[in-house]
């Protein structure tokens, strides 16, 4: 008999207190940190779903790992292991350490020399897209046309649009210093790629001989829909899986802090000998030697754990199935969100829920400061407040494709009772969606603004608000995929 409760496949050891705090008292927090979520001190949050990133809590297993941590300066005994299990999963030759994802994008994207060139990615995640702008690069999106659209249901939504990729490369090849693929997609709406599509883009870069690279931040979690949804791998184990998907590419960036399960650390790898040695003598300018590379030897043992346990599948199925249902709890509170939930967050159409709002006035920062007003939890914008800006060629403000705001949910910390609150706090702030008002930016930063702009509220709205139009648009076929999500059938397309 299976019952069908979904529970989390640990008990609780250590025990951290909640702050409360009332709508008063966070009314003149979010002042003093001008509306801006990231200047809020994390001790006047009650429930912080702002990301998954370094947030989740580490098992037994793990903080044994760091009692044995060696600290040796150089070929530490950690190091070793670290780098025997990131070799195991990835089997990619070279394994470089770094203390956080973007080190590993900088590093990569310096020695790939990506001025003046195109590297291509289904989608940029910020830090990815600033880091080859700021070496003079440009980054280029080709997710898939579904991906656009975010009531539809479609099972990977992570995929690249392969016909745009070969027409970029009929047209450019020589501009294109790289080619990514972010698993899952995390500026997407945490949507999987499927192994047909990254093998599809694999192919096609071997072709042009231009080196593939996967952002693998949460490669057990894609790794997990691929197991439930395409034809061929219900049976396999995530790890082999993983493996496969790894083997599609020539390298990877990773932040351990997500399916890592640590709360810091990273490392790129590659098989390429010559792009390694020029990874690892800028890494020794930066971060630091190539058997610790800004990392403890006690995070390379928590990082080697966190690798094995990610990929247990107890922990994968609580993980996907809650994360699905405090997605329908959303929807069911009246928050229109991307369709089918992803991976590590669920994320709401701002844009859908205020159209009262226009992007240049940010109705996804609106949204989650009612949040944070109303009870206390704290999101992240992911809109034109993040991906806006002046235009560097035309210098016209940029609106972001969708406004979005993400409902992060970290690893082994809040319980399912946590999340109904939210769920409950989701059904109060739809109620209120009316008298929700827009943001001017007072201050900003020129490169990704939004970590410390500051913004203030605009005067209330006067004109009446249009009731909201469902516009359906007609979309090339999607791709012929045949998938069974077993989790709920129901929401097959
Ligand atoms: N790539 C992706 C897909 C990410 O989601 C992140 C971080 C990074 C790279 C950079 O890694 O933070 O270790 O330097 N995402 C976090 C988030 C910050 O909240 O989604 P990092």
């Amino acid at each position: 008999m299976k019952i069908p409760t979904i529970f989390e496949p640990f008990r609780i050891k250590m025990v951290e207190p909640l702050k409360m705090t009332t709508r008063q008292e966070r009314a003149e927090i979010l002042e003093r940190a001008h509306w801006n979520l990231f200047l809020v001190p994390a001790d006047d949050v009650l429930i912080d779903l702002f990301t998954d990133s370094g947030t989740g809590a580490m098992s037994s297993e793990q903080w044994a790992g760091m009692m044995r941590g060696d600290e040796a300066y150089a070929g530490s005994r950690s190091w070793f292991r670290f780098e025997a299990r990131v070799q195991e999963l990835t089997g990619f030759r070279h394994v470089i350490p770094t203390h956080q994802g973007r080190a590993a994008e900088r590093i990569l994207f310096s020695s790939l020399g990506v001025a003046g060139k195109i590297v291509v990615n289904n989608t940029h995640f910020d830090t990815s897209r600033a880091n080859i702008e700021a070496l003079g690069g440009f980054a280029v999106d080709l997710p898939v046309p579904e991906a656009k659209l975010p009531g539809l249901a479609h099972p990977f939504k992570g995929n690249m649009d392969l016909d745009r990729l070969e027409r970029l490369f009929a047209t450019s090849r020589a501009e294109i210093a790289a080619v990514m693929m972010t698993v899952t997609n995390n500026s997407g709406g945490g949507q999987p790629a499927s192994m047909a599509n990254l093998k599809a883009v694999g192919r096609i870069c071997r072709r042009e001989s231009v080196p593939f690279f996967l952002d693998a931040c949460r490669f057990a979690e894609n790794a997990y829909f691929i197991k439930q949804r395409e034809p061929g791998f219900a049976d396999r184990g995530v790890e082999s899986i993983a493996m496969e998907m790894f083997a599609c590419s020539d390298g990877a960036t990773f932040s351990a802090k997500k399916d890592g399960l640590a709360n810091i650390g990273g490392f790129l790898a590659a098989n390429d000998d010559q792009l390694a040695r020029r990874e690892k003598e800028l890494l020794i300018l930066t971060e630091g030697f190539p058997t610790y590379g800004g990392l403890a030897g006690r995070d390379l043992e928590a990082i080697a754990v966190g690798l094995t346990e990610v990929v247990e599948e107890e922990y994968l199925e609580y993980r996907i199935a809650s994360t699905r249902r405090f997605g329908e709890g959303l929807k069911a509170a009246g928050l229109p969100i991307i369709e089918p939930p992803g991976g590590h967050a669920i994320y709401v159409d701002a844009g859908a829920l205020l159209p009262h709002i226009p992007p240049h006035q940010f109705p996804g920062q609106a949204l989650a400061c009612s949040f944070y007003l109303e009870g206390g939890v704290r999101t992240v914008e992911i809109g034109t407040l993040m991906f806006g800006g002046p235009d560097r060629k035309t210098g016209r403000e940029r609106t972001a494709p969708l406004e979005l705001v993400r409902l992060a949910i970290p690893r082994r910390v809040y319980t399912r009772s946590h999340l109904d609150y939210v769920l409950e706090l989701a059904a109060e702030v739809a109620g209120k969606r009316r008298s929700l008002r827009g943001f001017r930016i007072t201050e900003q930063a020129e490169n990704l603004r939004h970590f410390s702009a500051h913004l203030e509220p605009l005067p209330a709205h006067r004109r009446p608000i249009r009731p909201q139009i469902q516009i359906h648009v007609e979309t090339e076929e999607p791709e012929p995929v045949v998938w069974v999500d077993r989790a709920a059938p129901e929401a097959c397309v």
